[in-house]
């Protein structure tokens, strides 16, 4: 069996770029997806991503550089992630253009200027949107890649929207534009994916690419506390919750005395402030219960986490992550590829084997 017909379809996120797998890890704040992590994601043919809010200017050119340092090939690439809402947007995206980031994503909120900001700087810009019109916009505006994000992703949610449905929508709102234009802007979607078979269902249904942040906080590469991680394995479907952020977003995150007391009302009002939020109800300071969970304090502090989250079974290397992911999807398409040599979304969608529950192994 030629192994090369069952070849997740590669990827080419901007025009500049080189093709890539079409996996993503998500930017996850804060330094839960650092350089160690991103470097690894990138050395295996993906997109590694640096979570830069929350850093000072001089820890964001640090975490560049040491994931350079880590990358020992050029199968893929390294960006970052910004939140919009964060106060130092402006700072971190033009500190990582100046250390020449091979890409910023962002999210959390909608900013128009960065486009013009990536166009100086020759440097591709990716949105998080949760919606066809904000998608549609971001054609508009000269993003390269859309990346949709959608109610089932961990961490703060513009939509409660099933990935799937987003998918659909999102495609049928930029197949409109691509007649127009004749311009195909790649979609990735994001938000309770965990196997190679979640994949396969997403590029029948027109995504070119997939974002995955809860699967990689499961890696042996990602520098989060242990017992960050074994919350993540032992955490019960019931005990995956969502909150009210500061920010003003709903955001999923697991039941613990923390989320506890935000649910109830009772969480403790944040006792000076340093102004991280461009706009914040202060209801708690994020940043101090986002680090402290990060460091290990998983009972006061914010775990952010996706809704799939009890669907991982093992902490595994990023490297058996990828082949796992890869192995899956070949095995979703196999029938479809083996009657016809090229996986196109065509042979996808008129032969579709309905994916294997994600648990199983191979
Ligand atoms: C612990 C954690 C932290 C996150 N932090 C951020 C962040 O700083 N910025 C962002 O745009 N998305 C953030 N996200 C969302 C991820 O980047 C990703 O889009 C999402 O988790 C995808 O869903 P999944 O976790 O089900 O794969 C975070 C997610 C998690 C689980």
């Amino acid at each position: 069996m030629n192994e090369n017909l069952f070849k997740l379809p590669e990827l080419k996120l901007a025009p500049g770029l080189p093709f890539i797998k079409p996996i993503i890890q998500g930017g996850m704040a804060i330094k839960i997806s650092t350089a160690k992590l991103a470097a690894a994601i990138a050395n295996c043919g993906g997109v590694g991503i640096i979570a830069a809010t929350g850093l000072t200017k001089e820890e964001l050119q640090q975490q560049i550089r040491e994931a350079r340092e880590l990358q020992l090939n050029k199968s893929g690439l390294i960006g970052i992630n910004i939140m919009f809402a964060a106060s130092d947007f402006n700072m971190l995206a033009k500190t990582a253009m100046e250390e020449g980031i091979d890409l910023v994503i962002f999210g959390a909120g909608f900013s128009r200027d960065i486009f013009s900001l990536g166009e100086e700087t020759n440097t591709p810009i990716i949105p998080i949107v949760s919606s066809p019109k904000l998608a549609t916009i971001s054609r508009k505006l000269g993003a390269s890649s859309i990346i949709l994000e959608s109610g089932e992703a961990g961490g703060h949610l513009g939509t409660s929207q099933e990935t799937k449905n987003l998918v659909r929508e999102v495609k049928a709102a930029m197949d409109i534009e691509e007649a127009k234009d004749n311009k195909h802007v790649p979609i990735i979607a994001a938000g309770g994916a965990v196997s190679g078979f979640d994949l396969a269902e997403l590029f029948k249904l027109g995504a070119d690419g997939f974002q995955l942040g809860t699967r990689f906080v499961l890696s042996k590469e990602c520098e989060v506390s242990e017992t960050f991680k074994q919350m993540y394995l032992n955490v019960k479907e019931s005990e995956v919750v969502k909150i009210l952020s500061p920010v003003g977003l709903q955001a999923r995150a697991i039941l613990n005395d923390f989320t506890q007391k935000v649910l109830q009302g009772t969480v403790e009002k944040p006792n000076g402030c340093d102004n991280c939020l461009k706009r914040c109800s202060r209801t708690f300071c994020i940043k101090r219960a986002l680090k402290a969970a990060e460091s290990g304090n998983i009972k006061d502090g914010l775990v952010f986490v996706g809704k799939n989250v009890c669907k991982i079974k093992e902490i595994l290397s990023v490297n058996e992550i990828f082949n796992n992911l890869e192995k899956e999807f070949q095995l979703a398409f196999s029938k479809v590829t083996l009657n016809q040599p090229t996986l196109t979304r065509q042979s996808a969608e008129q032969d579709f084997i309905e994916p294997l529950p994600a648990r199983s192994k191979f």
